[in-house]
């Protein structure tokens, strides 16, 4: 069986060769938008991007042509990733594979646009003071127990042992002077002491030393560094929803983010495709870990026949102690009230059967939000809410708020009647009703709530000093600092790594936020000039991944590396020193320890 697909902007050219007489196979595949035929064959069943064109008959050896465009006119396909995802052919003798096009970044040549910097440490530290001269440090001496977290991510990434008894002497210094998180490492030729405040500060002197001792060939150069983060909040997001990535994966990712000095991992598991953690109170919640051929949801953004996978609770505990050991919070998500197809088609209690609306979310979705003038929408998200506060440790829970389709619940009767009930006079006062009502439970189990920007909207809004996420740009962000709530920027423009890199039709991925090269990614200030008092309102900067087109774990590492240095330097960098020149030549630099992880990255 051969199966092709090429751009022909604004079409999308396929082309099924059968090795064997099928009588009028139905064409199963994914794409990142809603599409039509434009001939070839007759769609017969659409749900977002994923499609059912029935072709004619098909004889071995005699290619198929089938051309496809768009739904919304105004979209084009721009790259690889725009092309048809996990196609299969539904025949009389059941579902058969085709291989699949060829997917993921094909790494190009790469130029440092700047000389390497005295220190090639990304981020780079406030104040290097050199000495002159090197230290040769094939690993450090050292009273373990604050670092054998460290000499564990050293040792598992391929950099080599830290600590060892025949190493350089590394003298830990407990030092009040210190910021929090900060350190000061002082390297002479006879060793290294490191002051730190906490143990954070520590982890943090021990990665600038392992960082350096790979970049610097062994030898460090001698001098003072003195160094503490910008943001208490510096995340990466990684959307396991759309696809299913292994536990080991997410510990790898978990691996780079610390040796990037990231400390937040926004854990997306629930989205309209499925629900992947295993949650106690809603195991019904399993069918949607697999879709595909005879599955709850046929192969959205899919593998092929049938694609996926959930994480149990030991899953979640394993990936939640790998990153505490590196000094990392798992943040979950739930997505309330939007985004939840798949939630929506196990429980259809959550929606109004007299709903007699026609919206549609952006991704060609109907039928995805929850009602929240039904008791079962609330029995889900209390038991999603306390499921979550039971297996996640960490103080914040993010609640989506992603995303409503414009008339969701305008058709529904109960919904309405709610409005009259509660004073609330638009779509936008219902939602936040629902994420203030919610939120409130959230801060009354003693955490703090989070949310997409989206979350501040309406006459009350979700309220509770619910944390934030700014994702359309920075706007929404500001606005909701200057209305008192704590925000991480997370805007598309600059922090999406899901965009493509650049705009070769060869390359891979979105193009809807932006082309993000690796510049872009430290070319805005989250705090503006004008608004310092802001400064403490914004809490961080963290990229995002989305899975649309993911359908292999290996596909994303190349959309992060060398990218996840950008805003590894704008979580920890002090305001305007990211600098171009210096985050390309470091990306150079840091081949060496993408390549000692196995991680692969889009530098050729
Ligand atoms: C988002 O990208 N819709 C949060």
């Amino acid at each position: 069986m051969e199966f092709d697909a090429r751009i022909d902007a604004p079409l999308i050219r396929c082309t099924v060769t059968s090795d064997r007489s099928l009588a009028a196979p139905v064409l199963c595949f994914s794409c990142m938008a809603p599409i039509r035929v434009v001939d070839g064959g007759e769609r017969i069943a659409a749900l977002g991007g994923y499609a059912e064109v029935r072709l004619p008959d098909l004889s071995p050896g005699t290619p198929h042509h089938l051309t496809l465009r768009h739904d919304n006119p105004d979209y084009a396909p721009t790259n690889r990733a725009w092309l048809p995802l996990g196609a299969y052919l539904r025949s009389d003798d059941g579902p058969i594979a085709l291989p699949p096009l060829p997917a993921g970044v094909r790494p190009r040549p790469f130029r440092a646009d700047g000389p390497a910097p005295a220190l090639r440490l990304c981020p780079q530290p406030r104040g290097f003071a050199p000495t002159g001269g090197t230290l040769k440090a094939d690993s450090f001496r050292a009273a373990p127990d604050l670092l054998v977290g460290v000499d564990a991510l050293a040792r598992r990434t391929g950099l080599g042992a830290f600590l060892d008894d025949a190493g350089v002497p590394l003298d830990l210094r407990p030092n009040a002077g210190c910021a929090p998180e900060g350190y000061r490492l002082e390297i002479t030729p006879e060793g290294v002491t490191l002051h730190h405040r906490d143990e954070a500060g520590a982890r943090h002197g021990a990665i600038t030393l392992l960082t350096l001792r790979t970049t610097h060939g062994g030898r460090l150069p001698c001098g003072e560094i003195e160094d503490a983060p910008r943001f208490e909040w510096r995340g990466q997001h990684l959307d396991c929803a759309r696809h299913f990535y292994e536990v080991d994966t997410i510990l790898r990712l978990l691996d780079l983010m610390a040796l990037m000095k990231l400390n937040r991992f926004h854990w997306h598991f629930a989205d309209d495709e499925a629900v992947r953690l295993d949650l106690p109170r809603l195991p019904e919640l399993r069918r949607t870990h697999i879709r595909g051929e005879g599955e709850l949801l046929p192969g959205l953004f899919g593998g092929g026949i049938r694609s996926g996978g959930g994480y149990s609770r030991a899953d979640a505990e394993r990936i939640i102690a790998h990153a505490q050991d590196l000094g990392i919070e798992v943040m979950p998500e739930i997505e309330v009230p939007a985004h939840a197809l798949a939630l929506a088609r196990v429980y259809p209690g959550t929606r109004d059967p007299n709903d007699a609306g026609t919206e549609v979310s952006v991704q060609g979705y109907p039928e995805n939000v929850m009602n929240p003038a039904m008791e079962e929408s609330w029995r889900i998200w209390e038991a999603m809410v306390a499921d979550v506060a039971a297996i996640f440790p960490f103080g914040v829970i993010h609640l989506g708020c992603d995303e409503l389709p414009p008339g969701a619940w305008a058709g529904s009767p109960a919904a309405e009647a709610l409005k009259t009930r509660e004073g609330l006079d638009t779509t936008d006062d219902l939602q936040g009703w629902i994420m203030h009502r919610l939120a409130g439970r959230v801060a009354g189990m003693g955490r703090v709530p989070a949310a997409w920007e989206e979350a501040a909207r309406g006459a009350q809004g979700i309220g509770h000093q619910a944390i934030l996420f700014s994702w359309t740009g920075q706007g929404p962000g500001l606005d909701a600092a200057r209305a008192g709530h704590p925000v991480v920027m997370t805007p598309g423009q600059h922090l999406y790594l899901d965009m493509a890199h650049t705009d070769d039709p060869e390359d891979w991925g979105a193009s809807w936020a932006a082309i993000i090269g690796l510049e872009d990614t430290i070319a805005w200030e989250p705090v503006p000039d004008d608004e310092p008092e802001l400064e403490d309102r914004i809490i961080g900067v963290q990229a995002t991944f989305w899975s649309e087109f993911t359908t292999r774990d290996a596909e994303m590492e190349p959309m992060l590396a060398p990218r996840i240095l950008g805003p590894a330097m704008m979580g920890w960098q002090a305001r305007g020193t990211p600098d171009p020149g210096v985050l390309s030549a470091l990306a150079q630099e840091y081949r060496a320890i993408f390549d000692a992880m196995g991680w692969r990255h889009a530098m050729a």
